[in-house]
């Protein structure tokens, strides 16, 4: 898999978002060690907090097909600003995706190339939980 593959991934997913209230449609593309994609899409609901962004939703759905090895994480939005992850998805990131890395991916397929670590700084996790920091 190449990032213009991964990348086009993104696109396709976020053609199946479920976005009849925002109208602004994520796509995720989730790459595993071996190679394959998991793509995530957002999904609405008329009760607006249950909406699940593209990003958690590739990476629950990889949890479920029993992966948890993630190289990278592209998300696209077809916008010419890059759409980066929100709080609660950096939280979902940290947890199950620490060293992946992570491509915005705008309008034009520009790429901007960012991880966890700088989206995230100072975060709360499993290590806190042990008193191993
Ligand atoms: N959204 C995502 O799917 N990912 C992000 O990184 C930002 C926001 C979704 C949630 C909601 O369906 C819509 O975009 C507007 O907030």
């Amino acid at each position: 898999m190449n990032e213009k593959e991964l990348i086009e991934k993104a696109i396709e997913a976020s053609k199946k978002a479920y976005a009849p209230y925002s109208k602004f449609c994520v796509g995720a593309a989730l790459e595993l060690e071996d190679g394959s994609v998991i793509p995530g899409c957002n999904v609405e609901n008329a009760s607006f907090g249950l909406t699940n962004c593209a990003e958690r939703t590739a990476l629950f759905a990889a949890i479920a097909q029993g992966q948890k090895n993630f190289k990278k994480l592209a998300v696209y939005v077809d916008r010419l600003d890059f759409t980066p992850p929100c709080g609660a998805c950096r939280q979902v990131i940290n947890e199950l995706a620490p060293n992946a890395e992570i491509l915005l991916v705008n309008s034009k397929k520009e790429v901007k190339r960012t991880d966890i670590k700088e989206l995230l700084p100072l975060s709360f996790g499993s290590a806190d939980l042990k008193g191993e920091k």
